[in-house]
């Protein structure tokens, strides 16, 4: 790996990438606009003599070339990243994921990148029959416009491994916790506990069984699946997460430890959290392993490691200012 573009790189998951891949000898072009990432992820990385911003929209003509430029690998992280809000814009995830992928592959194509890796999702299984859930699962139903989208991107990777001679890495991940989080349930609960530490409801009926992978244990799964295929051409896909899960309730026990409170809590009610919720994600993660990757932190130490950096970062309870 040469240069590599990870377009969504100034995002929770990108501007930690970014950095590993700079401490690890790689030219890295970060093409983000903005809209969820943060420029404060990308201050380290910024003063390194090895990194290239890329500002713009991966849908606006010309920015895609700009970036992709010289590149040997695309990490396409880019996306609408939320599973939940689809049914309020229901085009959003087909624009923003499916249209864009589409365009993040044609772009390749006319610059001569030979390899991507893709950030798909576990909610591509939807709600799966075999558990732990294997890439080879029958062929899922979808349950979210999210997971559809991401389904599709999948489909049209493998196509242009097939038609083009490119290599697609495709990663389904769990939830990723971590440094930088700021999406998904852990910031919900501590953003809601410090409004009010007395007090919080809980969508569903807190007993959906859910997987968390750290970020760190997912960029090392990441690079281990894009060294193993780089240059040979096809489509590989590989689940990423913890054989671990917790429930609900049990994640919202970890974070009211770590903040020194003790809520009453109030449920929705319900076995799904909203249309389209998993109540039970575990993926089989052993073809990841079988490559000698294995995760070093437990749910319970990357749940920890989450919230104390909320609690030393303030910024991401700003609203984000655009340039
Ligand atoms: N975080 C998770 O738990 C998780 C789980 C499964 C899959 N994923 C996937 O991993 C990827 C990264 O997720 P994340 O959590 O870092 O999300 P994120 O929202 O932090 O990062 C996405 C980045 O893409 C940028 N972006 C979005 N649309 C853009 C556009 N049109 N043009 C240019 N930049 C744009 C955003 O500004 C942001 O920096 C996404 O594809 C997401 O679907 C994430």
């Amino acid at each position: 790996m040469r240069r590599a573009c990870i377009t969504g790189g100034a995002g929770f998951i990108g501007s930690n990438l970014a950095d590993r891949l700079l401490a690890d000898g790689v030219e890295v072009v970060v093409l983000d606009d903005f809209r969820t990432g943060r420029r404060a992820f990308l201050r380290d990385a910024a003063e390194h003599p090895r990194f290239r911003l890329v500002e713009g929209d991966v849908l606006s003509p010309g920015v895609l070339e700009d970036a992709l430029a010289g590149c040997d690998w695309v990490f396409h992280l880019q996306a609408n990243a939320d599973v939940r809000h689809g049914l309020e814009h229901p085009q959003l995830d087909l624009e923003q994921n499916t249209i864009a992928t589409s365009k993040v592959l044609e772009a390749m194509r006319e610059a001569g990148v030979a390899n991507i890796v893709f950030s798909s999702t576990g909610s591509v299984y939807g709600e799966p029959e075999v558990f732990p859930t294997p890439e080879d699962a029958p062929f899922p139903l979808q349950t979210s416009l999210y997971g559809a989208s991401k389904l599709a991107c999948e489909g049209l990777i493998a196509a242009y491994a097939t038609g083009f001679s490119i290599t697609g890495v495709i990663c389904r991940f769990v939830s990723i916790l971590g440094e930088r989080y700021t999406h998904g349930h852990v910031i919900d609960f501590v953003r809601s506990l410090k409004d009010d530490p007395k007090a919080i409801t809980v969508l569903g009926d807190g007993k959906q069984e859910k997987s968390y992978l750290y970020v760190q244990d997912c960029i090392e799964a990441i690079l281990t699946a894009a060294a193993r295929h780089e240059g040979e051409g096809g489509a590989h896909v590989y689940n990423l997460g913890t054989d671990e899960t917790v429930i609900v309730d049990e994640s919202l026990g970890l974070i009211t430890d770590r903040l020194g409170c003790s809520p009453t809590v109030r449920h929705t009610g319900g076995a799904r959290g909203w249309a389209g919720d998993s109540p039970l994600i575990r993926l089989d993660t052993s073809k990841i392993r079988s490559l000698g990757w294995a995760p070093r932190l437990t749910i319970a130490e990357a749940i920890g490691k989450t919230v104390d950096w909320l609690e030393h970062n303030e910024h991401v309870w700003q609203p984000q200012v655009r340039a």
